[in-house]
């Protein structure tokens, strides 16, 4: 797209979102609106994942969130697990070159124990290889449970024999996956639940919330757009009061 009818279509917003998660849900219900294998669902999810980190890129969004495979989804059928696995596989082996050139450092979250030595491999390869890279960075939560992390972390600090009362929110957020990285601003939700599922629920303590019926693989520029939009429109109060509140 030139960059005229980029800014004709995508103007620019007076507020961005330092950092922007999205819970990637409906693939399940896109695959059997087609009539088609749950599994095709995720494989045209992921396609998705990679239009939807070009728009995330264009719309100078820095850092982004992407929750995968959550630490429950391990109650799926042995089918579907091994297929989600074999299909990150896939998308590694394909997807990096490309994510490379575009200037996305890709990072993970989650625990990455039990996965196979291969795909550790794979994602430790394509982290170091990207991991200079300033246009975009963006995290894969895979095998990643908020709950999980925070109990990670809790263990971080026990085991360095930190005393209870150097126990801060900003040493917990130190030793959670996303250390050094701003709280997330906005959380997007496809496919209309209204819930949090185990994401970030710690760095989203004040995260703004926007949900869309559209299942993940329907999930365009247009509809990232529009999240933004809606979270132009709120006000963050962080507890306090509006502006209007100490006229
Ligand atoms: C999201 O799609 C992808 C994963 C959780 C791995 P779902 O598989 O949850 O899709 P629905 O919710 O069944 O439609
Ligand atoms: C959340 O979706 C996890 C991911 C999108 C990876 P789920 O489909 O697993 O969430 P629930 O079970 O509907 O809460
Ligand atoms: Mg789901």
């Amino acid at each position: 797209m030139n960059a005229a009818v980029e800014a004709e279509l995508y103007p620019l917003l007076p507020k961005y979102p330092a950092h922007v998660g999205i819970i990637m849900d409906g693939n399940g219900r896109w695959a059997r609106q087609h009539g088609l294998p749950r599994l095709v669902g995720h494989r045209t999810g992921v396609e998705n994942l990679r239009r939807v980190l070009r728009a995330a890129v264009e719309l100078h969004i820095p850092i982004i969130t992407l929750y995968a495979f959550s630490t429950e989804n391990w109650k799926r059928p042995l089918e579907e697990v091994q297929g989600l696995l074999h299909i990150l596989g896939d998308a590694l082996e394909k997807e990096v070159g490309e994510l490379h050139k575009n200037g996305v450092q890709l990072r993970h979250i989650g625990d990455l124990t039990p996965l196979s030595e291969n795909l550790k491999r794979q994602i430790r390869e394509a982290m170091t290889l990207t991991q200079h890279n300033t246009q975009l960075i963006a995290n894969i939560a895979f095998n990643y449970g908020g709950r999980q992390e925070i109990i990670r972390a809790v263990r971080d600090l026990i085991q360095q024999g930190v005393s209870p009362d150097a126990v801060t929110e900003e040493l917990l957020s130190a030793h959670l996956d996303t250390a050094n990285l701003p709280d997330v601003d906005l959380i997007i939700r496809t496919s209309g639940e209204l819930r949090v599922s185990n994401f970030l629920i710690w760095q989203g303590a004040y995260a703004e919330y926007y949900i869309t019926p559209k299942y993940w693989p329907d999930f365009d520029k247009d509809e990232l757009y529009k999240a933004l939009l809606a979270f132009n429109q709120r006000e963050r109060r962080y507890g306090g009061l509006s502006d209007v509140e100490y006229q």
